[in-house]
């Protein structure tokens, strides 16, 4: 049985607002959803802060990295203003600013562990050792109140189980990797996170019947949400909060 939201806002608001801020998880509260997905990745102090990617450019504009920069710096930085002015000085927010808005507005956290080249074990580790530290009023059978860690780095989720044994933990796969269920029992991993795109409805049913959870990313279309639904996927995230409701 799947213990967390169907519809996940992809890195806070989906397309509707800039990527993996405090405002994002604003956008994805003004409509309607308390469920999201974020990136999270260590600073060159060892914080994690929300970012998807190493390398500014996109985000973040100019040159640098996140791991070459330290968290009083990135936080700083203008995370906001490459999405539109409205959104100028949104800064880049700690993981640790997030846990707390979001818990303040009862919003599930899916906290997909994205570390940069080479520090896959450190940040598994580190966020697993603040996460645990930021839950530890809730006991841990009560799933619906813990986030659900996910990561395409194996070594990232196998140091985040070690720190963080009782947080659950879904492994990313773009596409199904041929070993898969044995790197999933050796992560003791509770769910398959994979890209739709790829997806089956005989894989879905091979991943349904060996017990796990199925989430998706990222489905933008209320058709193909249904599709895959119909195929026993438990649960979705979505750039298109405007055309998917929370409650689909
Ligand atoms: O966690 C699902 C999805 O966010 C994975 O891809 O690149 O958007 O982080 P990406
Ligand atoms: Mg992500």
């Amino acid at each position: 049985m799947w213990p967390y939201p169907k519809v996940i806002a992809h890195r806070g608001g989906g397309t509707l607002s800039p990527e993996n801020t405090l405002a994002a998880m604003q956008c994805g509260l003004d409509y309607g959803f308390a469920a999201v997905e974020f990136d999270v990745m260590l600073s060159k102090d060892g914080i994690p802060v929300l970012m998807h990617d190493p390398e500014f450019g996109r985000t973040i504009a100019g040159a640098g990295s996140v791991a070459a920069s330290l968290a009083a710096e990135l936080q700083e930085m203008d995370a906001g203003r490459w999405f539109s002015d409205k959104f100028t000085g949104e800064p880049v927010p700690t993981y640790e600013q997030v846990v707390r808005f979001c818990r303040n507005h009862s919003i599930w956290m899916n906290v997909e562990i994205k570390p940069a080249p080479g520090y896959e074990q450190d940040t598994g580790r580190v966020v697993a050792e603040m996460t645990t530290a930021l839950f530890a009023d809730v006991g841990v059978t009560d799933l619906a109140h813990l986030p659900l860690f996910s990561s395409f780095e194996f070594d990232a989720l196998m140091a985040a189980k070690h720190a963080a044994p009782n947080i659950p933990r879904g492994f990313l796969m773009d596409e199904m990797k041929s070993d898969w269920r044995a790197q999933m029992q050796e992560l003791a991993a509770c769910a398959v996170h994979t890209n739709h795109k790829y997806l089956t409805p005989g894989m879905a049913k091979q991943i349904k019947d060996a017990g796990y959870g199925l989430f998706c990313y990222t489905v933008n279309t209320p058709e193909r949400a249904r599709e895959i639904l119909s195929w026993g996927v438990d649960a979705f995230c979505t750039d298109r909060i405007d055309l998917i409701d929370a409650d689909f």
